[in-house]
């Protein structure tokens, strides 16, 4: 095999990222683009230890499974990854995923019914638009080139809106400073949050959006209200530009059901990562007393500020990192312990904590289900995985949500 030389092969299978595998010369090979069963030319691209990567040049045989684009950019443009596959085929790619991650790093046979899919397209409800001068979009994939767009078909058509409105005005201001801005929608309220702006533009920015319902600059509310309130689960939350909250409210809507579903009723609850509180006060339904716990200031307060808006008074918050505050919880008599920590998951010494504090049951959420295997690894001796169910929250891209019950052996 050599670099830049063109070779033809059969697509067998997809990576974990969704990358068609082929093996050429006997090396394992990642090719952008290509689906199962295509036969591709493909240009080796680079050659590393036990594997290459190539690109595209062609396709000899077509697969039935490729979709016409819907979306301009997406070759050029890093956000989706799997728009080419047809969207049943893309849910049985990600089933499949989860059942081999789960096998290869537990060695764990799970029997995954389906993933639960709701809206494939505008389900975004939060973005961050890269600027530079004039153009406004996402990076190409591993530069810091700006992809111009004029519409983000995964997102909600009210950020689409904005985007035709902030794309006008950086054209018009050619010299605005601004490198990135978050378009949030709340339950059809707008958010919007720059970075940076040239000074001299500010109160005209401000005038051109004033119908937004909150802008912010450089972290400081600069027009509207500070926060929006998002309603799900028949509970409203009261979200702030830097507070966590899941991307697809649909499929976060039947996650947290399915999160309550596996609870069960118990007498005190932990929400370890607990963001702006949103699962902690679904539990707080089903439990005498909840704990949750956030590193984010922000999110903590958001979260106190939720439970006001929500009459709930058996919830208490603990501001700081999960490994720091772990200790508190081990003289609680903890029946149900939740965890939605970030992609990378957990670390080894929570882990260990959470099996000296020993709840009945454990509820694993995540969205990397390496790391999510990887964790459940260290913890199935003493707990047997019960139950996983998947949600498509990302459609059109790699990712995929998980929730695993376990139960205490
Ligand atoms: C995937 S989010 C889950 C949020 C929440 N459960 C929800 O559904 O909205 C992960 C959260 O963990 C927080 N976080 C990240 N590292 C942390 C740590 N070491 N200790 C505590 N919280 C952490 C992040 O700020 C974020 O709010």
């Amino acid at each position: 095999m050599e670099v830049n030389k063109i070779y033809e092969t059969k697509i067998l299978r997809y990576n974990n990222e969704g990358l068609g595998v082929g093996i050429i010369d006997n090396i394992v090979t990642f090719i952008n683009n290509a689906l199962i069963d295509e036969i591709v030319k493909v240009r080796i691209s680079k050659i590393y230890k036990n594997y290459a990567t190539g690109d595209l040049i062609e396709i000899i045989e077509k697969s039935s499974n490729r979709k016409t684009l819907k979306c301009p950019y997406f070759y050029e443009c890093g956000g989706c990854n799997i728009m080419h596959i047809d969207y049943e085929k893309q849910l049985e790619f990600k089933k499949e995923k989860i059942a081999s991650i789960f096998k290869k790093i537990c060695g764990i046979d799970i029997k995954l019914k389906e993933v639960n899919s709701y809206n494939n397209l505008g389900y975004r409800n939060k973005v961050v638009f890269k600027v530079k001068n004039d153009k406004i979009g996402f990076y190409k994939p591993k530069t810091n080139q700006i992809v111009d767009i004029r519409e983000c078909i995964i997102s909600d058509k009210k950020i689409n809106d904005c985007l035709l409105n902030l794309r006008t005005f950086i054209k018009k201001y050619n010299d605005n400073k601004i490198s990135e801005i978050m378009v949030r929608v709340c339950d059809n309220n707008v958010m919007l949050s720059l970075d940076k702006i040239n000074e001299k533009y500010k109160d005209k920015f401000i005038e051109e959006f004033n119908y937004i319902n909150s802008i912010y600059i450089n972290d400081k509310l600069v027009f509207g209200m500070p926060s929006l309130n998002q309603r799900l689960n028949n509970l409203v939350f009261n979200i702030s530009p830097k507070s966590f909250f899941q991307v697809n409210p649909k499929a976060t809507e039947n996650l947290y059901n399915r999160v309550l579903e596996y609870a069960n009723k118990s007498d005190i609850s932990v929400d370890l990562y607990s963001g702006t509180g949103t699962i902690t006060m679904l539990l707080s339904k089903k439990a005498k007393k909840v704990v949750g716990v956030e590193v984010v200031k922000e999110a903590v307060e958001d979260a106190k500020n939720n439970l006001k808006l929500n009459n709930i008074d058996n919830v208490e918050f603990i501001c700081g990192k999960v490994e720091d505050k772990i200790e508190k919880l081990k003289n609680l008599n903890v029946d149900v312990l939740v965890l939605d920590p970030p992609r990378g998951g957990s670390d080894k010494k929570s882990l260990k904590s959470i099996l000296e504090i020993s709840p009945e049951k454990i509820i694993y959420i995540s969205c990397n289900p390496v790391t999510l295997a990887r964790d459940i690894n260290l913890l199935k001796d003493k707990y047997e995985l019960s139950d996983i169910s998947a949600f498509d929250m990302f459609p059109q891209t790699y990712h995929v949500e998980c929730v695993c019950l376990l139960n205490r052996r």
